[in-house]
């Protein structure tokens, strides 16, 4: 009985607490409270909201409504807030949160002026809006079916509101449905796209403003072309590019998206995309946001909404970036490449596109293909697909048409190819991606194809020195890094002196260096190594200050970027000074943080994270793209994470159902690979010091990356232990030796890895976690549970059937090892890394973690730690 209460109890403590009740006066005065409030809610949902429907003899008017009836949406009039000429409009909202989320309008174009408004289902069978002088304002579209006087108009709890042409409600009496006309809002089940046989086209379109559902300048929907894809429009320009549907995948779409189920259905009478949500309860919508010019994914958790994701989210989702024939790709620093045998259209950065190298043999022999697979296939749109032929027919086919400049499976659904797809076209729009898409074959005369060949086997045969390049090239771009170091360090006196030779953050040329150590084989790290070695000379002449590594970001350009540090842009509140999200004239988003004028602290913080993250590269550590200085500002300019911190999903009721097991662990294994990349595997040794969920930061694809390092330390040579006076931290994550008598050491960051990896798994957090029953914190709770062999009880249920229990398991064995109470015994990251990559052998048992096992301590300046934003505190005085 115990453990199974046990379980409970850590799952939904709130909830379940009924079932625990000790017969006490409080709970009982909680008790009759709690009923008091249920009797009143439901007299208010029964008196103001009879029904879901309403029939011919019905209407809705002032401020009735009609509620779902589970209770999730609900329908009637409203005012957008902050509208000034109090016009109304009938629309659809969620009935269960506080904030009015307006899903979808009728009469998004004529409001009611002359009130009141009255929505009525006529006899004809259309819903009719008509103002105070009997003016009919809106009508629905014509019912696709003879309706009867049973006719009725139901507001579903999908959000739905369906016209039944005989009261049935069955989907053969379906003559209208408010899901055929969305707004600017996608829900989950609706369906966008085309559908031929009843001739309708379903889009979302923004609003013209946030106080005016008029449709605005954005638009998502499908096009139908050679293949199905989907495109933000921008009036009639093309903004953003799903890529094309291949059977299996939107070829630009990339991003795992945990918690979501998406469909693309495409056959003769009907394409369209739909989505449903793994955890049906879950609360979320597709928004095209007329301020921001995106498609974006919201959730409902913690009572507000966050973005999950959104499109156009970096410089490379722009559609056509790079041009006919170019590609983008997000790993240089120039984004656009041209295609293997094509050259720049022009010198000039403005000409975009490319041209081929040497023009097609066509119509004579002596044309062949070269593939390239990790890429977005090219927009569609004019693109001929033929879904009988195989992929040899179609080379054929093409080789006979000199129009043609490639081809493709047409559908590679379940890893099987179908059909081909012929491109007689420029090709637009395509973009590199470290995964392969599926393989696409490029036109080129067969000498551009032979030459390319024994480039890629002369590539092939240098292939075994590969350690060696990395290395030197890991080296040089260590000590060009060390030269920013030093650089940045002298920015003051520079500054007061001369003006700067300031960096447009639109050519940042010194960020080639970052990405060197990742090159890949082949002919582009052999210039990389070039570039590295001309940088190291000048460097080493004690260069002037023009060729920095750490870019200088032009205070003008931040202003504008950030809106002069509007309130709108920032995003939260960091250990020195506010963070702001600011997009930069290329479209690049990057957050910058900014010291505060007031904070002594701060300076010095400041200049420890530059110290110390300008020297690292590493894919989980968050990245340092420039600073800004100026004579009264300093700030620090990060690639942005666009889905915020660790804390706002393992702490979120409802955002932790997104992170599955799969990307739980993925999220473990790379905080693991930077710690290791920090301890042992960078140039200089570094202690983080305040590792904890909201200073792992997770990008698009929920790659995790340590972040602040304002009170990182660096350690020289063999040193490995340190002892401070002033013991700077978050509680609930030192170490005792660290907590107790300042001393810190790589042990000590191993420590708060493990109540990590702890907090990660069961999606609470160590400080906030308290069993009262057994008067355990999280680690007292998890220890007592391992001993007892009842660990799977500590997994968080929101994971659900994603979980692999055995690799669980060993996270929880790994974590207690990396909290034992002596630091000797704690593992090193290394092993660390290893003992949770490898399936099998036997880890050493855990001891008793090194806690004061009982009560925590009091929680007061913990929650200022915790804000929905990127960089989030850094250091809280332990006192
Ligand atoms: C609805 O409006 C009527 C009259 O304007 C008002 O008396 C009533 O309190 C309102 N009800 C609610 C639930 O706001
Ligand atoms: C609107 O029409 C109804 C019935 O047709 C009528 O009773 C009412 O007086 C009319 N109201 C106005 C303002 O014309
Ligand atoms: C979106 O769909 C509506 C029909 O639901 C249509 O009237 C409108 O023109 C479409 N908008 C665009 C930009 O295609
Ligand atoms: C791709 O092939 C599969 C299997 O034959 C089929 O079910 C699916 O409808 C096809 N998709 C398209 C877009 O043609
Ligand atoms: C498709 O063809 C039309 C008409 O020729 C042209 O306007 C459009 O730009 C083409 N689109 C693409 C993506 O090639
Ligand atoms: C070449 O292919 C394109 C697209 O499939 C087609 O429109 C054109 O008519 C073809 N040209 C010839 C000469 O077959």
């Amino acid at each position: 009985m115990s453990t199974d209460c046990d379980h409970r109890c850590l799952g939904h403590r709130q909830s379940h607490r009924p079932r625990i009740w000790m017969p006490n006066s409080r709970e009982r005065m909680r008790a009759h409270a709690l009923f008091l409030l249920l009797l009143l809610a439901t007299t208010f949902l029964t008196s103001s909201t009879a029904t879901d429907t309403i029939d011919q003899t019905a209407s809705i008017t002032g401020n009735q409504t009609l509620v779902s009836a589970g209770g999730i949406f609900r329908l009637g009039f409203f005012t957008p807030p902050g509208s000034s000429d109090g016009g109304t409009y009938i629309g659809i909202w969620y009935a269960s949160i506080h904030v009015q989320t307006v899903v979808w309008v009728a009469n998004r174009q004529n409001p009611v002026i002359r009130s009141p408004g009255v929505l009525r289902l006529s006899p004809d069978g259309r819903l009719v809006i008509i103002d105070g002088q009997n003016t009919t304002i809106w009508s629905s579209a014509a019912p696709t079916r003879t309706v009867t006087s049973r006719a009725t108009a139901r507001l579903l709890d999908s959000g739905n509101f369906l016209l039944s042409s005989d009261g049935s409600g069955t989907p053969q009496s379906v003559a209208w449905q408010s899901f055929d006309y969305p707004t600017d809002t996608h829900l989950p089940g609706m369906r966008l796209g085309v559908d031929l046989k009843a001739g309708i086209a379903r889009n979302i379109t923004s609003y013209t403003s946030p106080t005016d559902p008029a449709p605005g300048a954005y638009t998502f929907k499908l096009v139908i072309g050679g293949m199905p894809e989907f495109f933000l429009f921008r009036g009639a320009e093309k903004i953003y590019a799903s890529g094309p549907w291949n059977g299996a995948s939107l070829t630009g779409v990339q991003d795992k998206a945990e918690g979501y189920t998406f469909t693309v259905v495409s056959n003769p009478d009907e394409t369209y995309y739909a989505y449903s949500m793994t955890d049906p309860t879950m609360l979320s919508r597709f928004v095209v946001d007329g301020t921001s010019g995106q498609l974006q994914s919201l959730v409902w958790g913690a009572g507000a909404w966050s973005t999950y994701w959104y499109y156009p989210a970096d410089p490379c989702d722009s559609y056509n970036r790079c041009g006919a024939f170019g590609y983008c790709d997000m790993a240089q620093a120039t984004r656009c490449s041209c295609l293997p045998g094509f050259r720049p259209k022009s010198e000039q950065q403005r000409i975009l596109g490319c041209v081929r190298k040497t023009d097609l043999n066509c119509p004579g022999a002596g044309d062949g293909f070269w593939p390239v697979n990790q890429m977005k296939l090219p927009d569609a749109t004019n693109a001929t697909v033929h879904a009988d032929m195989t992929l040899d027919d179609c080379r054929q086919l093409c080789l006979g048409n000199c129009s043609c400049t490639a081809y493709a499976a047409a559908n590679v659904s379940g890893g099987v190819s179908r059909g081909c797809v012929i491109w007689a076209v420029d090709l637009l729009d395509m973009r590199q991606y470290t995964v392969v898409v599926q393989d696409m074959y490029i036109r080129l005369p067969q000498s551009e194809v032979d030459a390319l060949s024994a480039a890629a086997a002369a590539a092939n045969r240098r292939r075994p020195h590969r350690r060696v390049v990395i290395g030197v090239v890991t080296a040089i771009s260590g000590l060009l890094l060390l030269g920013a170091v030093v650089y940045c360090f002298f920015w003051r006196s520079k500054a007061s002196t001369k003006p700067q030779a300031q960096m447009a953050p639109s050519s940042r040329a010194g960020m080639a260096t970052s990405s060197m150590a990742d090159v890949p084989p082949g002919a582009r790290k052999h210039s990389a190594l070039r570039t590295a070695q001309d940088r190291l000379m000048n460097e080493s002449r004690m260069s002037s200050e023009k060729d920095l590594d750490l870019p200088l970001f032009d205070l003008e350009a931040i202003l504008a970027a950030t809106d002069n540090f509007s309130a709108d842009s920032k995003i939260g509140q960091g250990g020195f000074g506010p963070v702001y999200m600011a997009k930069l004239e290329d479209g690049q988003e990057v957050a910058v943080k900014r010291l505060s004028k007031k904070s002594v602290q701060g300076v010095v913080e400041f200049k420890n994270e530059v110290k110390l993250i300008a020297k690292l590269q590493h894919r989980n550590l968050v990245r340092l793209l420039g600073c800004c200085i100026d004579d009264h500002e300093r700030m620090l300019v990060y690639e942005f994470m666009h889905n915020n911190s660790l804390d706002t999903f393992i702490f979120d009721e409802g955002k932790r159902k997104l992170l599955g097991w799969k990307n739980r662990f993925e999220i473990i294994l790379g905080i693991a690979r930077g710690l290791l990349y920090l301890h042992e595997d960078s140039r200089v040794r570094i202690i983080h010091r305040d590792l904890k969920a909201s200073n792992v930061l997770l990008d698009r694809n929920m790659i995790p990356k340590i972040s602040d390092f304002g009170i990182a330390r660096m350690f020289g040579g063999d040193q490995t232990t340190a002892y401070t006076a002033k013991v700077i931290g978050t509680y609930g994550y030192m170490s005792p030796e660290y907590a107790m008598d300042g001393v810190f050491s790589m042990k000590s960051d191993i420590y708060s890895f493990g109540v990590l990896v702890l907090e990660i798994i069961t999606g609470k957090k160590n400080r906030g976690f308290y069993n009262e029953e057994l008067d355990l914190n999280l680690l007292g709770y998890a220890w007592k549970l391992w001993k007892e062999g009842q660990g799977v009880d500590l997994l968080d249920e929101a994971m659900g059937d994603t979980i692999d229990q055995s690799v669980a398991l060993r996270c929880v064995q790994v974590a207690l090892l990396c909290v034992e109470v002596h630091p000797r015994n704690r593992p090193l990251m290394s092993s660390v890394v290893m003992m949770l990559s490898s399936e099998d052998g036997t880890l050493p048992e855990p001891n008793e973690p090194g806690v004061n096992i009982g009560k925590s301590i009091s929680d007061t300046d913990y929650s200022q730690t915790h804000t929905a934003t990127s960089f989030t505190g850094t250091a809280v005085d332990a006192r």
